[in-house]
């Protein structure tokens, strides 16, 4: 198919260079945004005079047209075109006429591409930010039923204190709201539209930017004309958002490989979410998690690669921008399918609670309280910690728990113990006790649930 741009050239492209250089093969997936930002365009022409009504109803019909037969399958994007901008330019000339011509006018491919990548990823920030709310939901109804669910909390993955899994859950709702907010921001600062920029120095046409900027839904039209076309920020600030994402994603694919491993078994992935072994018939393996945390990387690697693409560019458009647009389509789908699946395969999940519990008793979670019930009767910290230190050592070397000791046991060791320490190391004293904001305490933990509930009902 014949070039927009051929009038200045005596031969036709080399096949190679012409290869090289078309981006339809990736960039078709822009069809709806380009073929709705004409549609402003060609409006706001009509109501300045550029273009008669007659010409704007026809270009209009023409475009609905091009859009419901792409849609409903009648009309293939071909790879005949450099790009799709052109795709839509020729079908429209083809099926029209004359008045497809005038499509064109006061625009340049730099302002429109630059529009219907930021309208792609305006929609996009909205699809990944509801999948972010369904796991949220999840993460609170886990939390609403596990207040008093005991697990051991870990650090350097030994055992810690014993916290809930209500908890741990809380911990995740916090990342997962972080990145809301995050989502939130970026799309406020995307709200900006491109189109009458031209090819980096505006139009000689009276366009009016506030009109177009308004029927595409943004706030206002972008300051500089320069910046317009050659600003990629919002995509790399949402590539950043999305490798966040990502990175909250993979620690918690992370864990739950860990508790569904032989050794933990804390949690059992739903059949539904695991895979089997083509050679060992037992096998029952959490690969959705461990592809989660797999595709981690390639998220990262499209965030690192438009930062580096962007990072030598001269003012104002350049050919190495269209390098923006596989890896951000590739990330942006990697994010949805992983929050989709992941928040599956932790709404089926189900969490063994006598494993989870039993796990937190045996480990010694319970040394820091018995370390405080001693400076509760006057035993500085430094001492407190050093004689739970030799009651760690003597259950140790008998294979017993804290809880299992008899009191003389603990009088040898301190005179201080009394028979107030049993209740003082018990499992639900040790969480309940912790009630200070944030801390797994039933009370605490009931006020974050609260919060939560309100949050999501906000949000
Ligand atoms: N395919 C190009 C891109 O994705 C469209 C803009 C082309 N503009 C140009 N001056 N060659 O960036």
């Amino acid at each position: 198919m014949a070039q927009l741009w051929g009038g200045r050239f005596t031969k036709e492209t080399d096949q190679l260079v012409y290869n090289f250089n078309a981006s339809i093969s990736f960039d078709k997936k822009l069809y709806a945004q380009d073929i709705r930002g004409s549609i402003a365009h060609v409006m706001m022409l009509a109501k300045q005079g550029i273009l008669t009504d007659a010409e704007k109803d026809q270009i209009i019909e023409g475009l609905e047209g091009i859009l419901s037969d792409i849609e409903r399958g009648k009309l293939v994007i071909s790879e005949q075109c450099e790009d799709i901008h052109s795709f839509v330019e020729a079908t429209l000339i083809e099926r029209i006429g004359n008045a497809g011509k005038k499509l064109h006018t006061g625009r340049s491919r730099n302002d429109q591409v630059a529009l219907d990548m930021k309208m792609y990823a305006r929609d996009e920030v909205l699809l990944v930010d509801n999948l972010i709310e369904d796991m949220l939901h999840v993460l609170l109804s886990i939390m609403e039923e596990n207040t008093e669910t005991f697990m051991p909390g870990f650090t350097h993955l030994q055992k810690a204190q014993p916290i809930t899994l209500a908890h741990h859950m809380g911990a995740y709702f916090e990342m997962f709201r972080r990145d809301h907010e995050r989502l939130k921001s970026i799309y406020e600062r995307m709200d900006t539209c491109p189109l009458g920029s031209g090819a980096l120095a505006g139009t000689t046409y009276p366009l009016d930017r506030e009109y177009s900027a308004t029927l595409l839904g943004f706030e206002k039209p972008t300051m500089n004309s320069m910046d317009g076309v050659s600003d990629r920020d919002y995509l790399i600030e949402f590539l950043s958002a999305l490798s966040v994402i990502m990175m909250h994603l993979s620690r918690f694919s992370e864990e739950v490989i860990i508790w569904n491993s032989n050794e933990y078994q804390f949690v059992e992935i739903d059949d539904a979410y695991s895979t089997g072994s083509s050679i060992m018939p037992q096998k029952k393996n959490p690969d959705i998690a461990e592809l989660v945390r797999g595709k981690t990387g390639r998220v990262y690697g499209a965030l690192m690669s438009l930062l580096t693409t962007m990072k030598g560019i001269p003012l104002a458009y350049n050919k190495d921008m269209q390098e923006d647009k596989e890896m951000v389509f590739d990330a942006i789908d990697t994010v949805k399918d992983c929050l989709t699946l992941f928040t599956g395969m932790i709404r089926t999940m189900q969490f063994k609670k006598d494993r989870m519990e039993a796990s937190a008793k045996n480990g010694f979670t319970n040394a820091t309280d018995a370390a405080d019930y001693l400076v509760n009767h006057g035993v500085p910290f430094r001492d407190a910690h050093g004689i739970v230190g030799q009651l760690v050592l003597y259950c140790i070397q008998k294979g017993i728990a804290l809880d299992d000791m008899e009191l003389s046991e603990f009088q040898e060791i301190s005179p201080v113990f009394e028979e107030d320490i049993y209740e003082a190391i018990r499992m639900d004293t040790c969480v309940n006790k912790r009630v200070t904001t944030g801390a797994p305490g039933k009370a605490a933990m009931e006020e974050a649930i609260e919060s939560y509930k309100k949050y999501l009902q906000e949000y």
